[in-house]
């Protein structure tokens, strides 16, 4: 048995999000309430009848039937729905690789699979966005490191926690690198739908080669964290094999969250969440901006193209964990230091929240600054 690596971004989540005045740590647009979600009153009556039995193990047909709808070509036996993107992401590395196997990690990166691979007893090899590059990956790494040893692939597209989302080129030659090892690729897009520039969703690695896993939530573009459902798009039978492993995990998402989820990918409410997902980025990242452009030459930002964060790196001399702890215990405000992607000079700040809870917690962490910096 290797050594358990705990998630360390997560255990400081836990510990401090609701500890704090301001939590500016999270990477979804601020959740949406019950009554914005549901407005039709016979919606709601229906809802409160609602029988609190299990819910269909591996999703509501509905439900599959809207998410398959999401990816050309699927249909409801590509996709089980799962207790969010997390789950997704654990059955799985737990049904496609066996101890020892070579995976390849796109770094930084939403570090679950980074430490579930340690924890499994993978071997991890790592390919790089680079800051200089405008965070784009390290095409000639990626080469390098994927070899015919190499049985699955792991990329977040768009990227927490930089905001960058991959060329077609980029896609390309991801998908090139995949086919040419025959390894699995398995795509994080928990964050498409929630772009800040484009008026398009990011496309899909879906569809792109055979052995393709994608994965989706509602916690990020649509503000549902709370929901807890995710779900992973993928060949029948290996959909089957992933929901074997679900079954022992969590037997299924809720049956209200199923419920709910219907309602949020429907043709009606969708786009009104995904419009308001998006006006929280777009607003947010301009008091952002403004913010850090008042802090001259204290950060440097290549602009998240998605998601609710930036990652700015700062010139201070400090560690990130140490800075982001004083801003717990002096200031209670949380930001995700640098060192929990393994950038160290770092911080991972949100934007998409209501502007006075924003600006509030920006001037805290301008305190602290100042005190610093003297
Ligand atoms: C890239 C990525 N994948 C998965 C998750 C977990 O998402 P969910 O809430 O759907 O479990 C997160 C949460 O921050 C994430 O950033």
């Amino acid at each position: 048995m290797t050594n358990f690596e705990p998630f360390a971004m997560e255990r400081m989540m836990s510990k401090w999000e609701y500890a704090v005045d301001y939590n500016l740590s999270e990477s979804g647009v601020h959740p949406i309430t019950m009554r914005e979600l549901v407005r039709d009153p016979a919606v709601i009556e229906s809802l409160l009848d609602t029988e609190l039995n299990y819910a269909q193990a591996n999703g509501f047909a509905d439900l599959r039937e809207r998410i398959a709808a999401l990816y050309p070509g699927a249909t409801p036996e590509h996709v089980l729905v799962t207790v969010g993107c997390i789950e997704a992401n654990f059955i799985a590395l737990q049904t496609l690789l066996q101890p020892g196997d070579e995976i390849a990690v796109m770094l930084p990166n939403y570090m679950q699979i980074w430490g579930q691979a340690h924890n499994l007893g993978l071997q991890r090899r790592a390919f790089h966005l680079r800051a200089k590059r405008g965070w784009a990956p390290d095409l000639d790494e990626l080469e390098a490191v994927v070899s015919p040893r190499t049985r699955l692939i792991a990329v977040c597209n768009p990227n927490n926690p930089t905001g960058r989302i991959l060329t077609p080129d980029e896609m390309d030659a991801i998908v090139a690198a995949s086919e040419r090892s025959g390894a699995w690729l398995l795509a994080d897009e928990v964050y498409t739908g929630a772009e800040r520039l484009a008026e398009a969703a990011t496309p899909s690695f879906w569809g792109r080669c055979e052995r393709v896993l994608a994965m989706g939530s509602l916690s990020k573009a649509y503000g549902l964290p709370g929901l807890r459902l995710g779900w992973v798009v993928g060949p029948v039978d290996t959909i089957d094999a992933l929901w074997a492993r679900h079954e022992y995990l969590t037997l299924s998402a809720t049956m209200l969250a199923n419920k709910l989820a219907t309602i949020a990918l429907s043709p009606e409410v969708r786009p009104r969440l995904l419009e308001r997902g998006r006006r929280y980025i777009r607003q947010g990242y301009a008091i952002l901006q403004d913010w850090l452009e008042g802090n001259e030459g204290l950060f440097e930002l290549v602009p998240p193209q998605a998601a609710a964060i930036a990652f700015p790196r700062y010139h201070l001399p400090i560690n990130s964990t140490e800075l982001v702890t004083r801003l717990m215990r002096e200031k209670s405000v949380f930001v995700v230091p640098g060192d929990h992607f393994g950038l160290d000079g770092y911080l991972r700040i949100s934007f998409g929240l209501p502007e006075v809870y924003l600006r509030a917690g920006l001037e805290r962490i301008q305190d602290l600054l100042e005190t610093l910096q003297k």
